[in-house]
């Protein structure tokens, strides 16, 4: 038995480091069902930024590997990838829950979490440098992740998602289908003020009083799945979070039918919250992973 265990330790940290796309067998933190897969580059930066990227409905850890564009920018700045892995029917995150909008509270966004602790100890990644992205159900975990793990998360860049609780279902608890897709905030036609949507992310970890996540926010004026509305949503509450208030805008930028709006001080790659609307794009808004690199500060 003990023979079994020291050889089965020695083939896990054997394939750390080998730039594979990993199912992380010995991941059993939990709380939920989530899985963990990982991609480790051959050489790391010591300690390793962790960029947490997660999948969209009816999609997968390993097609988002690929989707998101990550792999060859964590080769390139020795980063490593965390891909979580929905195990919901729908292929959807919880992001509806009480247990997974609150800190600690027993739900898919503390799994994930907990894959960033795995990391740290396992792999040699950086807490202190730890980033989501995420896209459709993904970006609405992102910003989750955002609002309820704020002393985790560093900087976020989503892709077509909603505001942090616009989904929540209120007294539910955390279950592995999560509880009901909104329709009303799916077609946007939930909106709240500024404040409101702000109070919802401070109730989330109502003790924490540092520094939040930087954001970035990408949406297409044509998104038929989870509307345009909750672009401008988004941008309100993570304004309000973060207490900026002037904007500036810049049109075709990084690229033609881009609008950029940038809140506050800083630039493209220095500001607190940068906005992006995609005119004429669609829910599938193409991934800029070298956009994502440079925000985080890891180009
Ligand atoms: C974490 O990063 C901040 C800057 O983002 C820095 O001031 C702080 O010293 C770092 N902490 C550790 C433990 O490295
Ligand atoms: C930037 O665009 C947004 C959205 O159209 C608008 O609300 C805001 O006033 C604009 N800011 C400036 C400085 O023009």
């Amino acid at each position: 038995m003990q023979l079994i265990t020291t050889l089965a330790t020695v083939a896990a940290v054997a394939t750390v480091g080998n730039a594979q796309l990993q199912k992380v067998n010995d991941f059993s933190a939990g709380p939920t069902k989530v899985g963990m897969y990982s991609y480790v580059p051959k050489t790391l930066t010591k300690p390793a930024p962790i960029i947490v990227a997660v999948h969209h409905c009816q999609g997968s850890a390993t097609g988002y590997s690929t989707e998101s564009q990550l792999m060859p920018q964590a080769d390139k700045h020795g980063i490593i990838l965390i891909f979580p892995n929905s195990k919901s029917s729908g292929g959807c995150f919880d992001v509806a829950s009480d247990a997974t909008l609150k800190h600690d509270g027993g739900g898919d966004s503390q799994t994930i979490a907990n894959m960033v602790k795995y990391a740290v100890t396992n792999y040699g990644g950086d807490a202190n440098r730890t980033y989501a992205v995420g896209t459709s159900s993904g970006a609405m975990m992102a910003n989750v992740l955002a609002g309820a793990y704020p002393d985790v998360f560093k900087a976020t860049s989503v892709y077509s998602g909603v505001p942090d609780g616009c989904f929540a279902v209120a007294g539910s608890t955390a279950t592995q289908d999560p509880p009901g897709w909104s329709n009303n905030c799916a077609n946007g036609q939930l909106t709240k003020t500024a404040a409101a949507w702000g109070d919802a992310v401070r109730s989330y970890y109502p003790t924490y009083t540092g520094t939040r996540p930087r954001m970035q926010i990408f949406h297409g004026t044509a998104d038929n799945t989870l509307r345009y509305p909750n672009y401008a949503e988004q941008l309100k509450q993570w304004s309000n979070v973060l207490g900026l208030t002037t904007t500036k805008n810049a049109t075709n930028t990084p690229q033609s039918g881009y609008t950029q709006t940038i809140y506050g001080d800083g630039t493209t790659t220095t500001a607190q919250l940068v906005g992006y609307s995609a005119q004429g794009v669609g829910h599938t808004v193409p991934q800029h992973p070298d956009m994502d690199i440079a925000f985080f500060g890891l180009a």
